[in-house]
């Protein structure tokens, strides 16, 4: 695990949303204030669900939610309205709560059949909105990333093609394990960004967290997230963290 990594662990699941809540809101004021917007990658999966809530219901301190744009590091290859979607997560306890602008929400166009195609267009939309050169990666302020209890992360999953991909930003990468594919952020974009906020709750995650934060012979794909000049933010819950030798509050 990368030695620049911050390990946070709060008592309770509330206090963790809660601490994740202040950091977006302190990311944002902090990116708005130096470049005018605050460029985030929303994750998927089931946990960010509460972060996403408690940021809609307007607990946390104030967010410019005018400045800030909206992309996906991951997203299931499923349209926007399918159970699956990440955008569709986002979009019900997040997106629609909020005042934002339409045109400052990037979703992954995954109800395109041809999940290469769809991985090569969310590329580009990526590519116009930083304005890249050829071979630039993207700097996003923030990258929000969970964990399976595989130690995949975004859609990396272990024995995955994506995970040697070191020059696209967006691919579409087949997990075996669901015999589908998935659009996902690569290793290069993921470790290009200003700071990534990893978060993990409940007791199923304890035992990966061990891994991942305690084993690096482990060698599992969360663990090659390590921004080059970045943050590297862990935030578990005590459940979480039930198996961490280092513990820090
Ligand atoms: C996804 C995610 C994935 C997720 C982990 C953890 O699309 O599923 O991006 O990487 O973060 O699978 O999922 P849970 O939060 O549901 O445990």
């Amino acid at each position: 695990m990368a030695l620049s990594a911050e390990v946070r662990i709060a008592n309770t699941a509330a206090d963790l949303f809660q601490t994740a809540a202040r950091q977006f809101a302190a990311l944002a004021a902090e990116a708005v204030s130096a470049r005018g917007r605050f460029c985030v990658a929303l994750s998927g999966g089931s946990t960010p669900r509460s972060l996403y809530s408690l940021l809609a219901g307007g607990s946390a301190p104030s967010i410019p939610w005018d400045r800030i744009y909206f992309f996906w590091g991951d997203e299931r290859h499923v349209p926007p309205a399918d159970p699956d979607s990440n955008y569709r997560m986002a979009n019900e306890s997040l997106l629609s709560k909020i005042p934002l602008r339409p045109e400052s929400v990037f979703r992954v166009p995954a109800e395109e059949k041809d999940g290469a195609a769809a991985a090569k267009a969310y590329e580009q939309t990526v590519r116009d909105f930083f304005k890249l050169q050829p071979g630039e990666f993207p700097r996003f302020d923030l990258i929000l990333l969970g964990t399976g209890p595989d130690g995949h992360t975004a859609s990396l999953f272990p024995g995955s093609a994506g995970l040697a991909e070191n020059k696209r930003l967006v691919i579409s990468n087949w997990v075996e394990k669901f015999k589908t594919d998935r659009i996902t952020f690569t290793y290069p974009v993921l470790n290009h960004a200003a700071c990534v906020m990893f978060l993990l709750s409940g007791a199923e995650k304890a035992s990966i967290a061990h891994e991942l934060l305690e084993d690096p012979a482990a060698k599992l794909p969360a663990q090659s997230v390590c921004p080059i000049d970045g943050r590297l933010l862990w935030l578990l819950d005590s459940a979480a963290a039930a198996g961490l030798q280092r513990r820090s509050a």
